[in-house]
């Protein structure tokens, strides 16, 4: 989400509202992993957004992301220098050697499942796969942290750390969230120390998303509204689970 000014109080869910978001999630990760397995050479991204709609219409759920803020498909695909929020389209053609970023969400039973990751198509350069590697690594590393003894602001800290270390950008603009009935909650997560923040509670469930890029971290959208692009031209990658801070650490809802 794209960051600004907090607002709204953090909502703790209960035992009952994280087992329907393990549902939401796993709906959300199972779709994810389909388009992750369709996508080839040749094939467009709005291939990849016809395979979610046809899921969401085999399924419980309805899309989270389809006519949020005017938003026109159900499914965000990110090529290269696109960091977050491609919008599908039949010219996107994919390629062999391409990163591509796909990040999904939908809604079961009232409540927001978000996954995002991060593929190389057919063979990559060691750059691209280096990326690939460390952006999960900078996400893993992360939910280690989730546990009641840490902060929210170790999220952001572990995350730039090691994409530091490896001399990346770490993106600005957009930072993880809470999630819960709507796809955006407070607290925001930054993917780079921004002060010190209270400690996680049990009950908290966050989207943590690591945006990370070869070179510099700084992004502008293109004149679509909503693809976002490192401005210079440096590749990128993007990977985001969901995660319940629970009293003995983290249940990462999104992965199957
Ligand atoms: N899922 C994105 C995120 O991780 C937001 C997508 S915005 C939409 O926060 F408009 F494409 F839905
Ligand atoms: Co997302
Ligand atoms: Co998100």
């Amino acid at each position: 989400m794209i960051m600004q000014r907090s607002r709204r109080t953090v909502i703790l869910k209960s035992a009952r509202e994280i087992d329907i978001m393990r549902e939401a999630n796993r709906h959300t990760a199972e779709v994810l992993a389909m388009m992750c397995e369709a996508t080839k050479p040749g094939m467009s991204t709005w291939d990849l957004d016809q395979i979610a709609r046809e899921e969401i219409d085999k399924r419980p759920v309805t899309s989270a992301f389809l006519g949020y803020y005017g938003y026109p498909a159900v499914v965000c695909v990110s090529i290269n220098e696109e960091v977050v929020h491609g919008i599908p389209r039949k010219d996107k053609v994919i390629r062999d050697g391409d990163i591509v970023s796909i990040d999904f969400g939908l809604c079961f039973e009232g409540y927001v499942g978000d996954t995002a990751r991060s593929i190389g198509v057919g063979t990559l350069s060691t750059e691209a796969e280096d990326l690939i590697r460390v952006t999960r690594e900078c996400l893993d590393q992360a939910i280690a942290l989730c546990d009641p003894e840490h902060r929210l602001s170790d999220i952001g800290k572990a995350v730039e750390t090691h994409a530091q270390n490896h001399h990346y950008g770490v993106v600005r603009e957009f930072v993880g969230h809470g999630i819960g009935t709507r796809m955006h909650e407070e607290p925001q997560v930054p993917n780079y120390y921004d002060g010190l923040k209270p400690r996680l509670r049990p009950g908290l469930v966050i989207a943590i998303e690591p945006m990370i890029n070869i070179g510099g971290h700084e992004v502008r959208v293109l004149d679509d509204d909503w693809t976002a692009v490192t401005k210079d031209g440096s590749w990128s990658a993007h990977f985001e689970d969901s995660v319940a801070i629970l009293e003995d650490g983290p249940v990462v809802l999104s992965r199957i």
